[in-house]
């Protein structure tokens, strides 16, 4: 079924929201369930489709995926295959997490070539170049990826990796895990979620050192035990919150959010004018509270996406829709990923005043925007719009927000609760 959101713009957001697990930390987890004949336990998981697609593909190779509200119960006891097909991956990039565990457990997965958001050409050579340094053999033929271990499994070695890829750090990290001796990635990414996917392996008795830094070691072992744990906040949803109370001038209470991910947000919704302030005791594992009151009207500030602790190309758009209202000019960069200003033209279908010379955006603030129909191109694009809408004079209609649905858990009630007017309709 094809919904779309009608959102009636200027209300000023109040009150307090819940953030659900991560998304992006959730999704290598669950491929990392694959390494070891256990019953895992996950909880915090967001009910959202980019995880019932990789539950889905769980459940395609055998193991027994059962959810209890944000619990999930994985039985990886029993895998019956270690081939995911074209029908599952191409809705979802991250599904080709599952060929190195499949490798190092089974000696072999094979995967058809990802799709996913359409964020630029997004190659997985990085992948495949370590898996193939962990002397794997690969063969791409038929749109597909044939991965095959030698005869006496996996051996640790070190990757430098040309760029620090999330996606390909996630996946030798923990391929590596059962490798025959040690693996050093080198230039690894140094994400939030890298770290919380090393802490899950090392809690299943996996050997992993220095994730959070650009080095990682990694000690294989001989078997991996059982996945105990519960996702972290996702900061990406928070910040989208952030963005939400600082376009409408709002005053909002995130709960039990993680500040130490969030800081790059955090600093520069304060130079645009807010007042960012934690609330509460900090938890053993790091999260509190955080209100966020905006000013009528934010000041331009110029950011530039950068790996973490960097601004995140994932706030991207969210914070373009901000500065489309903000007094004065700021200048956006892309840095991580090309062609991801999609959310440009259908801004500017709302009144936005912006340029683009290749990688940079730049935006002119305006005095209003005007509700329009408008379409949702990939997940955070789709959050901008939604952010835009928040804001406008008059009526937005947002279609194709199925791409919202991949990431954010109930996005319209989470706003509505604050005072949003969003509706979700059939089409
Ligand atoms: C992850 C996140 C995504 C986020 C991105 C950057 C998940 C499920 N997704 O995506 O939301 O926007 O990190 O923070 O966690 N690249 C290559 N070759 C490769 C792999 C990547 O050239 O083999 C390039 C990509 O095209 C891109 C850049 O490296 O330009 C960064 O991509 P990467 O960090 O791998 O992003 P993902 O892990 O796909």
């Amino acid at each position: 079924m094809m919904h779309k959101f009608l959102i009636e713009g200027e209300n000023r957001l109040l009150g307090e929201v819940e953030i659900s697990g991560s998304k992006n930390a959730a999704l290598p987890i669950l491929a990392a369930t694959l390494l070891s004949a256990e019953t895992h336990v996950l909880q915090n998981v967001p009910q959202l489709a980019d995880i019932e697609t990789m539950s889905s593909l769980l459940r395609y190779l055998g193991c027994i995926v059962t959810r209890e509200n944000d619990t999930l119960l994985i039985d990886a006891r029993a895998i019956s295959h270690v081939e995911a097909t074209y029908d599952i991956v191409r809705k979802m990039r991250a599904s080709t997490l599952v060929l190195g565990p499949l490798v190092a457990r089974f000696g072999r997965g094979r995967v058809s070539l990802p799709g996913g958001c359409a964020i630029g050409a997004r190659p997985i050579d990085l992948h495949l170049k370590g898996l193939e340094a962990l002397g794997a053999t690969i063969c791409l033929e038929h749109g597909y990826v044939d991965v095959v271990a030698p005869a006496n499994g996996l051996v640790g070695n070190r990757i430098i990796l040309d760029m620090p890829s999330v996606g390909a750090t996630e996946h030798l990290m923990t391929t590596a895990t059962l490798a025959k001796g040690t693996t050093v990635i080198e230039n690894a990414a140094r994400e939030p979620e890298i770290v919380e996917l090393a802490n899950v392996l090392i809690g299943m008795g996996a050997k992993v050192s220095g994730a959070g830094t650009s080095q990682i070691t990694i000690e294989g072992v001989e078997h991996l035990g059982q996945m105990r744990t519960a996702i972290r906040p996702d900061r990406i949803e928070s910040g989208t919150f952030i963005a939400a109370a600082a376009i409408t001038g709002g005053d909002v209470l995130l709960k039990q959010v993680s500040l130490k991910d969030l800081e790059s947000v955090i600093q520069h919704f304060g130079y645009a004018g807010c007042e960012l302030q934690p609330q509460g005791e900090v938890s053993s594992s790091g999260l509190c509270d955080l209100r966020i009151r905006a000013p009528k009207k934010l000041r331009a500030c110029d950011i530039k996406t950068a790996p973490f602790p960097g601004f995140a190309t994932d706030m991207q758009a969210q914070w373009m829709a901000c500065m489309t209202l903000a007094s004065g000019t700021s200048h956006i960069e892309e840095n991580i990923f090309e062609n991801r200003f999609m959310h440009v033209s259908e801004l500017m279908r709302m009144g936005a005043q912006i340029e683009l010379h290749g990688n940079l955006a730049i935006v002119k603030g305006v005095e209003r925007l005007s509700g329009a129909p408008v379409m949702a191109t990939d997940l955070r694009a789709s959050a901008s719009l939604v952010l835009a809408a928040l804001a406008a004079q008059g009526q937005t209609e947002i279609l194709r927000i199925y791409h919202l649905d991949r990431g954010y858990v109930a996005l319209e009630k989470k706003l509505n609760a604050l005072g949003a007017k969003v509706l979700r309709q059939e089409v």
